[in-house]
């Protein structure tokens, strides 16, 4: 064994890891890594087809990434927010406001909300508040709500609504706004309740009484949108009662965590008009969908953020992962000015919002996010991204000949590919059975590394993937899946 992974062994505790098993075989230590390429001590290259963990856009080694973070290393690496500002946080949060300005889309083409149940009194965002991870995002989201709506209606206990198999992170509050069991259900007893409506995973909706068949259960459903319906009866039910939901959180387009469950084309449209006209605040988690990863639509704003091209601007725009291009920790919550005038008065009248975190705002982080978000809006990006996503798409077309593929999902840059016993009969695999696990394992024997979300494959390559590289990542997870699943003794 690899001393480092002797090290590992003896010292680390991995996240989301049941460490007995991680202790049984030698784990695969990263050494350095080149664009999508990873590699490991002994020399051994991988394919990097989660982008780590869905963070990393450009790929690793960026020249332009590591100039920008050794520029401000030079400077200076951390000052503290509280009671300071610095030069690239200040301007990092500027770049963001104008990116995720609605009325740059207005001006340069499609119309920004064209859709009649969204008219165009979207809220601006104009605030940034700077933290450290995807979890800090939305927890900063959840108690700028939890008080804006406290103050609002001081007689009345806020409430929360979220989407069934919601994952926000792993704070407290993220974790109460949270609906996977197997994650949250054990520390039920320190969470606050929240509402949950039905999610539409439209592969496993009771509601779709649609046969299997081989292609996308977004695009042969049959169902009365009773998703909506259900979110719809929510809302009513809560106004009835005078304890109106005070926020309605969700991943826009895309439910990640949940297992890639993509959403129809409408779906958050009409569910943020409906949340709105219950007075409800829109909290979009973009913490795996901002930066591109949704891609592009036809007729649809070309913003990096998936809310938009279903033309939704929240009230909490929470951002992470890819923030900083996936190089150093850093996380944004966007607001408008109506929730910040919220806590401005005199000293003290202690309407300060207490909350902070020592890396708020660090300059590292900063840097690196300046230089990413340039390199994300460059013309060649984009057209390389949208050349990546229909490649996607016909590349995994092929594993449609699988009988353990059930589904296929894909939106811009990201699939979710569900595996089953039979996609005949949707029959899942029990968690015990570890099937995703297996597949994954099969695939980073022959050199291409993704983590599966129970028995959810995902595929969700840097942006600067070749072509060659994106077939490869499919064709692995091809072999993978006939490997694993082929008749015989195991
Ligand atoms: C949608 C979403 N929100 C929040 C988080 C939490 O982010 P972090 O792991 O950076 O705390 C994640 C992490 O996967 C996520 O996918």
């Amino acid at each position: 064994m690899h001393p480092v992974a002797k090290l590992d062994r003896a010292f680390v505790w991995h996240p989301f890891t049941q460490m007995r098993d991680w202790a049984k075989s030698e784990p695969i230590v990263i050494a350095d890594a080149q664009g999508a390429v990873l590699r490991d001590v002994f020399g051994r290259e991988y394919l990097d087809a989660n982008s780590s963990i869905w963070t990393n856009i450009h790929g690793h080694n960026h020249p332009r990434l590591n100039e920008a973070i050794s520029r401000q290393l030079r400077r200076i690496s951390h000052s503290s927010a509280l009671g300071l500002a610095n030069v690239p946080a200040s301007q990092l949060a500027a770049a963001l406001v104008k990116t995720a300005d609605p009325a740059r889309w207005r001006r340069s083409g499609p119309t920004f909300s064209p859709w009649p149940e969204l008219p165009l009194k979207n809220p601006r965002l104009t605030k940034v508040f700077f933290s450290d991870n995807g979890s800090t995002a939305t927890e900063v989201a959840l108690k700028l709500a939890y008080e804006v709506s406290r103050r609002a209606r001081p007689k009345t206990k806020p409430r929360f609504l979220s989407l069934s198999g919601a994952y926000h992170g792993d704070t407290i509050g993220a974790v109460s706004l949270g609906h996977i069991d197997l994650f949250h259900k054990a520390y039920r007893g320190l969470l606050f309740h929240t509402d949950q409506v039905t999610t539409p995973y439209c592969y496993r909706c009771p509601f779709n009484r649609a046969r299997p068949e081989r292609a996308d259960a977004r695009t042969y459903r049959k169902c009365q949108g009773e998703c909506l319906g259900d979110l719809e009866q929510k809302l009513a039910r809560q106004t009835r009662r005078g304890t109106p939901y005070s926020a309605f959180m969700f991943e826009p387009l895309m439910q990640g965590a949940a297992g890639m469950i993509a959403q129809p084309e409408g779906y958050l449209r009409q569910a943020a008009a409906l949340a709105r006209n219950h007075g409800a605040l829109l909290i979009a988690d973009e913490v795996m969908t901002g930066f591109g990863r949704m891609g592009f639509r036809a007729g649809s704003p070309p913003s990096l953020f998936a809310s938009h091209l279903e033309g939704v601007q929240p009230d909490f725009l929470c951002l992470a992962k890819a923030l900083s291009g996936g190089y150093l920790p850093m996380a944004a919550t966007l607001t408008t000015p109506t929730v910040f005038n919220a806590f401005l008065g005199e000293y003290e009248e202690f309407k300060t919002f207490f909350h902070g975190h020592s890396f708020t705002g660090n300059q590292l982080g900063s840097a690196a996010a300046i230089a990413s978000l340039d390199l994300v809006q460059k013309p060649a990006t984009s057209r390389k991204r949208m050349h990546l996503q229909s490649l996607m798409q016909q590349e995994l077309a092929g594993l449609w000949a699988l009988p353990n593929v059930g589904d296929i999902r894909q939106i811009g840059l990201v699939a979710g590919i569900e595996l089953v016993k039979d996609w005949r009969s949707r029959q899942p695999f029990d968690l015990r059975e570890r099937a995703g696990i297996r597949v994954c394992d099969a695939m980073a024997k022959q050199g291409v590394l993704t983590r599966s979300i129970g028995s959810v494959l995902v595929l969700m390559p840097p942006y600067c993937t070749t072509p060659m590289q994106l077939r490869r990542m499919v064709s692995s997870m091809a072999e993978a899946i006939r490997e694993t699943f082929a008749p015989g003794p195991r």
